[in-house]
């Protein structure tokens, strides 16, 4: 993934396209897929699970559509604008495809768990429909499409977690990673479709996961994120038999599995998303502070700074709680980094409502933040509960309100750094220089620096102190 910035007002949850890496033994794969995702960061993870579910299957990875013989896109639902953006990629495609008879479209994800067949009715040429629990059976429902039928599996499920499938990891940095570590979520906060395209929730296999963490880093890899909707509610019981795994085990909590993963090696760094706010535990909060290796960086979803929209959109906590919950991680992890999503123009949402969510956001002194304005989804309950009664220009006029507030709150800790010293992991080159190396401190941050005459490598670990800053970067330079 790009560096995430901070500051900007996102379309989609997570921006950006995964594109399958150049790397293929030409004479291993007959055919060639293409492969770009859309939305959050579990969308890219699960791009990486279908480019290894493919290689099985006899696919290679492209990164030039113009050789390939699928073109597959991973698609978003979060909001409308999401769903347009993918809308229009696939005119582009139809016409790539009439030019070229025999290629196949196929449309994965959000969009096609929540369109299902009716995408087929909507996009004609687009030949397979996958949602995101049944992209084991891609191989079949290709060579279904093969034949000229058009193929759908959009089936949700309680079990997959896709624990066993070994990622083949896209447009790597060759130090970060993603690990999922759960799937779907239980949550049903009013305005969201995640529950409906992405099923109920299950956790997966911790050691499975163990294992994925300790091959990462065995291959030089320094970081991993754990993904989930709902991080901190994961809970993974062994089987019930206790034979096949020699005996009494534990469950398995968020805060343990933390654990787990900080002890595969002090040199692996650890960060995880999302956290709601109304799961995240003290457990949690100590273990960060116990490791050093497990990032100081939560982000923390606040999506409205008034108790009564809350309660509408089903977050079950109220602005005091939320407020409290800051504190808490400020006690336990002094310079933890903070971040959050937020909406403007909620159904229902006043002056009074809006000025409560700035004045929430200034209390909590994010470090960053997603924004969005309200946008409604067929099927959510707000959807069919409440009237998206809130003006478009009035949402966009607060939308505009809370990006400025969040510039100066990112201004204001940027400029708190200013003369800080940051243990900082090199993640490659500056995008605007080769002379200069671009890397995260622990609470997330980017950081740009010269690389002067040391011999430092992607992967390693350095101090910076800081001297200036951009909007979205810090500016720093090497200490001995
Ligand atoms: N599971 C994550 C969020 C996933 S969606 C969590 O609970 O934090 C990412 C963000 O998109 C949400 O936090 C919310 O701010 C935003 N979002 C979700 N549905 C939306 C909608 N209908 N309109 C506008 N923003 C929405
Ligand atoms: Fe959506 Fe809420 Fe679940 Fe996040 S926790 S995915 S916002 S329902
Ligand atoms: Fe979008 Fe689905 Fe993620 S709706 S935000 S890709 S879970």
């Amino acid at each position: 993934m790009q560096a995430l910035a901070a500051n900007k007002v996102h379309d989609e949850a997570r921006q950006g396209e995964a594109f399958a890496p150049f790397a293929n033994d030409e004479n291993t794969y007959s055919k060639k897929f293409y492969i770009e995702s859309y939305g959050c960061q579990m969308n890219f993870s699960d791009s990486e699970i279908v480019a290894s579910i493919l290689q099985s299957g006899g696919f290679g990875a492209t990164r030039n559509y113009e050789e390939a013989d699928l073109v597959l896109l991973n698609t978003c639902s979060i909001r409308e604008k999401a769903e347009q953006t993918v809308r229009k990629r696939l005119t582009e495609f139809r016409k790539i495809k009439e030019a070229k008879p025999g290629l196949l479209v196929g449309v994965l994800g959000c969009m096609a768990e929540r369109l299902k067949s009716k995408f087929l009715e909507e996009e004609k040429l687009v030949d397979i429909v996958v949602g995101p629990d049944a992209y084991r059976t891609l191989p079949v429902l290709i060579e279904e499409a093969e034949t000229g039928q058009k193929s759908v599996n959009v089936l949700l499920s309680r079990e997959e977690t896709y624990a066993d499938i070994s990622p083949v990891r896209l447009d790597s940095n060759g130090v970060t990673a993603f690990v999922s570590i759960m799937r779907g979520c239980n949550n049903m906060c009013s305005f969201c479709v995640v529950p409906f395209t992405r099923g109920r929730e299950r956790s997966r296999d911790a050691h499975s996961i163990i294992a994925e963490a300790q091959d990462l880093f065995n291959r030089g890899y320094k970081e991993v994120t754990l993904l989930g909707q709902n991080v901190d509610s994961y809970y993974w019981a062994p089987p019930l038999n206790p034979l096949s795994r020699g005996g009494k085990e534990e469950a398995v909590t968020f805060a343990k599995l933390l654990e787990m993963v900080a002890q595969v090696s002090p040199e692996l760094r650890v960060r995880f998303s999302t956290s709601h706010p109304k799961d995240i535990t003290d457990e949690v909060l100590l273990t960060m502070a116990r490791y050093d290796n497990i990032c100081n960086y939560i982000h923390l979803p606040l999506q409205s700074g008034s108790t009564r929209v809350l309660q509408l959109m089903n977050r079950t906590y109220t602005r005091e709680w939320y407020a409290a919950k800051v504190n808490r991680i400020r006690e336990i992890i002094p310079d933890c980094g903070i971040s959050s999503d937020i909406i403007a123009g909620f159904c229902t949402e006043s002056e009074e409502d809006h000025a409560g969510t700035l004045s929430m956001m200034e209390s909590s002194a994010y470090d960053m933040s997603y924004m969005f304005f309200y946008s409604e989804r067929p099927g959510t309950l707000a959807a069919r509960r409440y009237k998206d009664d809130v003006p478009e220009e009035v949402k966009k006029r607060r939308l505009k309100e809370i990006v400025e507030l969040q510039n100066r709150l990112s201004y204001q800790s940027n400029k708190q750094d200013v003369g800080k010293t940051f243990n900082v992991l090199i993640e490659g080159n500056s995008k605007r220089s080769e002379a200069d190396w671009m890397g995260r401190n622990s609470q997330n941050k980017v950081i740009v620096f010269p690389k002067g005459s040391y011999n430092y490598k992607k992967g390693d670990y350095v101090l910076v102190k800081v001297n200036d800053f951009t909007q979205a970067t810090l500016i720093g330079e090497m200490v001995k």
